[in-house]
């Protein structure tokens, strides 16, 4: 069987992690809404993860709400001291599978209960803070009083350490002065990257930087060039994505998600991938060209 080299790591929180991770956002049902199509093989997908030699899953109890944490504490559990689960916090679920704000103190509280009771955990190792407002892009605002409120949980040994979601430069310094932030999770492939310069910043801070969307998300990507370049290394679109994402910044952690065994194989395959410095620069410029 696949397994992912032990040497390609970054630091998260006080842990180091491979830096080709699984996030599991795919594995609640259509809309991240209620069961999955098929639970046997949404566990097979973490099983299998797990064997390849994942230690970083991406998660939220708001995602199905509930049911991907389930199917992971179903999966996983007793989990391998090498894994870390990383949550999110600070959205709910309307009946009609809305994403809601959920950001008042009280409801963060409640979503750290949530997830520590569905993955049977007694402290979660990291947690993200996501910043509701647009959707997909982060909007300015200050977010003093949701830091307070993690930063209570953190003291109280709930939450181990803390990251954000969907925040700009200005948000993280907001919340540095708060408490240590670990990692940043924002929109971020091959074709968005308005976060080039956030990128660079948190490596020179020895923060990680896990995109969301890794592969276009709920639109995988699409693009001529990008095809082109991937059949001319032997590779598919996706893992080529993927490959230049690891090689775009050493604190990059990728979290591709899928609800199929064969995506997954392929997905941790591009770990493998070495790109030469013209192919780099190639794929480098197609997110110019798509503008
Ligand atoms: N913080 C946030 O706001 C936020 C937002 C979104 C996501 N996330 C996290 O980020 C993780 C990754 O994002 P994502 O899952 O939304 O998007 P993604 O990884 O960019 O793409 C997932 C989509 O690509 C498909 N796919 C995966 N591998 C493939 C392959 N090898 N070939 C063809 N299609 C493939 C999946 O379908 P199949 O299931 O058919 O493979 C799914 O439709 C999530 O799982 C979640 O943990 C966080």
């Amino acid at each position: 069987m696949f397994k992912l080299a032990t040497n390609d790591t970054f630091s998260l929180g006080d842990r180091r992690v491979r830096r080709m991770g699984y996030g599991a956002m795919q594995l609640a049902g259509p809309g991240v809404f209620g069961p999955p199509k098929d639970r046997g093989a949404a566990v097979a997908v973490l099983r299998e993860a797990l064997a390849a030699g994942v230690d970083h899953i991406d998660t939220s109890d708001f995602y199905g709400p509930h049911v991907t944490n389930q199917v992971i504490c179903e999966a996983l559990h007793p989990y391998p001291d090498s894994l870390v689960i990383v949550t999110k916090i600070g959205a709910i679920r309307g009946q009609d599978a809305s994403w809601l704000p959920a950001q008042e103190p009280e409801q963060l509280r409640q979503a750290v209960h949530d997830n520590l009771r569905n993955l049977k955990l007694e402290a979660l190792e990291v947690v993200n803070l996501r910043v509701m407002g647009s959707p997909h892009t982060p909007t300015e605002g200050s977010i003093e009083k949701q830091m307070h409120a993690l930063a209570e949980l953190r003291q109280e040994g709930l939450v181990r350490h803390i990251g954000l979601s969907n925040v700009t430069a200005k948000q993280i310094e907001e919340a540095q002065r708060i408490a240590p932030i670990v990692c940043v999770q924002n929109h971020y492939n091959l074709i968005h990257r308005d976060d080039d310069a956030l990128v660079d910043a948190l490596a020179q801070q020895g923060i990680a930087y896990v995109p969301f969307f890794p592969l276009g998300g709920f639109s995988p990507l699409r693009s001529a060039a990008l095809s082109h370049i991937a059949e001319t290394i032997g590779a598919t679109p996706m893992q080529t994505a993927l490959a230049w994402l690891l090689h775009r910044s050493p604190n990059i952690l990728v979290i591709p998600g899928t609800s199929s065994v064969a995506h997954l194989r392929e997905n941790l395959a591009a770990a493998t991938i070495r790109l030469s410095h013209e192919v780099y620069a190639q794929l480098d410029a197609i997110a110019a060209m798509t503008e």
